[in-house]
């Protein structure tokens, strides 16, 4: 296979986890500008229906999904960073005809499956974690990806549907050609509730030892910050920790900064993440999406909270940058 980062990637590392409506081209962007390389390896695009990129007019609502942003590019070629775009569905040809016109279109590192996302009305479609344990249709799904795309592809999943079945479920897909698999140690039942039980990723990295080592496998799930997730992964054995929620109390999750919580950082880091937004999509999407970042940026230092809800009533870009503007001007 040309040109398969994975095998490239030095562990320990780090990863954004994909998120709908979150890490989208600006977002990850900010949180790129902000990062340390030598942490931050690999970013996710939310994840995109195939059904959707097969169908012309499907396609028009869901392309934004797969937007990167030449400035996004620069930071990603700058720190030798990976970008893999998620996809979802559940027709092995689809699959095949989304993922060979990812490959045409697009200059991703890497395409991965979504096999984790436990949303009822995804799950009644038998997508996402619906496949876990659907062997052969995953089989099928998986191979289709790869002849399709030529891209080095992955999974990411969790540890089953009701009860763990993290053994069987994980040598399965060791044995289907992937080079990495993404473990949120929970199952679908648990939805992000519970705690990840990081116990089960060591399950999957002793098997996955024993079965094909080349194989990466990275663990997800309550990473709270830089360090945590390096314990985690010395005590599992984890090439890689995956970071979702984790962004949402820090920016500067992956920065080796020390850590500077100096307000007009983060309000110059929110007011970027605005004109970007606003440059980016325009009216395409709703600005009442920029809402919940909000508090990533503002908040811990007195007065935020009443910030925030000044800056919650704008309606549109210019009024929330033209807040924080007059917000910064205030001697602190
Ligand atoms: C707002 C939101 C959107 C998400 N969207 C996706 C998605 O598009 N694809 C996916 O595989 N997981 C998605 N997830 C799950 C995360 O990638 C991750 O597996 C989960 O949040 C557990 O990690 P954490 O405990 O670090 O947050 C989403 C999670 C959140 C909170």
């Amino acid at each position: 296979m040309l040109n398969n980062f994975w095998e490239k990637l030095s562990q320990p590392f780090f990863a954004l986890a994909p998120m709908e409506d979150v890490t989208d081209t600006v977002f990850r962007e900010i949180v790129l500008s902000v990062a340390d390389p030598v942490k931050l390896k690999l970013l996710f695009t939310e994840f995109t229906s195939v059904d959707g990129l097969c169908h012309p007019k499907g396609r028009e609502a869901v392309i934004h999904r797969l937007l990167v942003n030449n400035s996004e590019r620069e930071l990603l070629n700058s720190g030798n960073i990976k970008l893999v775009v998620q996809i979802w569905g559940t027709d092995p040809e689809k699959f095949y005809s989304a993922s060979r016109y990812i490959s045409d279109h697009y200059d991703f590192d890497g395409i991965d499956i979504n096999m984790g996302c436990p949303v009822a009305k995804i799950v009644k479609q038998g997508g996402c974690s619906a496949l876990i344990g659907q062997n052969e249709l995953v089989s099928d799904i998986i191979q289709a990806t790869r002849e399709g795309s030529g891209l080095p592809v992955s999974v990411k999943t969790r540890t089953g549907i009701k009860e763990h079945t993290t053994e069987q479920w994980v040598a399965f897909l060791l044995e289907t050609g992937i080079s990495a698999i993404i473990l949120h140690a929970r199952t679908q039942r648990m939805m992000s509730e519970k705690p990840a039980e990081w116990d089960q990723v060591k399950l999957a990295v002793d098997i996955r030892n024993q079965i094909n080592p080349a194989i990466k496998l990275i663990g997800n799930g309550d990473v709270r910050n830089i360090s945590h997730g390096l314990e985690l992964m010395s005590e599992t054995g984890a090439d890689g920790a995956m970071v979702g929620r984790g962004i949402f109390a820090d920016p500067w999750f992956f920065s080796s900064q020390v850590k500077d919580r100096r307000i007009d950082k983060n309000l110059d880091l929110l007011k970027s993440h605005i004109i970007s937004f606003g440059n980016t999509w325009g009216n395409s999407k709703n600005f009442s999406l920029l809402k919940r970042f909000f508090k990533i940026y503002i908040s811990g230092f007195d007065g935020a909270a009443a910030f925030r809800a000044q800056l919650m009533e704008s309606l549109n870009t210019s009024e929330a940058v033209d807040l924080i503007e007059q917000f910064k001007s205030i001697d602190f």
